[in-house]
């Protein structure tokens, strides 16, 4: 049974979806759910479901990220997990910190990526005259949004969409897809998933 981590900053409804996907003959179980804000809604959720979890604030270290992430391997490191799930992880993580577990950090990114990396990505998607949009899984690599594409789910761009209308579509679309991808990450399968 592969043991999962979930790093959260905020309500942690991707979370949510992956911690209740973990159940009967799934290959893995949640192990931790970690957050860079103590008071991010999700840790209370993922308590509820009896998910250990834990809080690193980031912001006593300022800009010293190596000294975050040093803090923050302490917890994650005790639940000794098989795969870490970024589930709007809102922190930019150093390439040491990526190093040490390539391969098996994921992340879940509200575009269809290559396009639009970073923020703001429904905005981006209104403003290019986009007809489609929708989210990415892909292994987390040193290069911010960037790591091989391990999932896809598309929702239409609605011609009087705002970016929040649009960005509720795509985190449905966001709830689908995350929990395939991990049930098949989990148990060895990285092939692409298109939703
Ligand atoms: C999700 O839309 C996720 O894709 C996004 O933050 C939201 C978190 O929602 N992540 C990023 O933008 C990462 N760059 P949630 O806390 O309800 O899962």
């Amino acid at each position: 049974m592969k043991r999962v981590a979930i790093l959260i900053s905020g309500g942690g409804s991707n979370m949510l979806r992956l911690v209740e996907s973990m159940e009967g003959d799934h290959p893995a179980r949640p192990c931790l759910v970690l957050s860079n804000d103590p008071e991010a809604g999700g840790l209370a959720r993922a308590e509820a479901l009896g998910v250990p979890t834990a809080a690193v604030d980031h912001r006593p270290f300022g800009k010293d990220r190596a000294a975050f992430e040093a803090a923050l391997s302490g917890p994650l490191e005790a639940a000794a997990p098989d795969l870490i799930c970024l589930a709007g992880f809102m922190r930019i993580l150093t390439p040491g910190f990526v190093s040490k577990w390539a391969g098996r950090m994921l992340n879940i990114h509200p575009s269809l990526l290559p396009k639009y990396t970073g923020l703001h990505t429904h905005a981006r998607a209104i403003a290019a005259g986009d007809t489609e949009a929708g989210c990415t899984v892909h292994e987390v690599t040193a290069d911010l949004d960037e790591g091989p594409i391990l999932g896809q789910a598309r929702v239409p761009v609605q011609p009087d969409d705002t970016p929040d209308t649009l960005a509720a579509r795509v985190l449905t679309a966001e709830h689908r897809l995350y929990p395939a991808v991990l049930r098949r990450v989990a148990g060895g399968n990285r092939e692409l998933l298109t939703l």
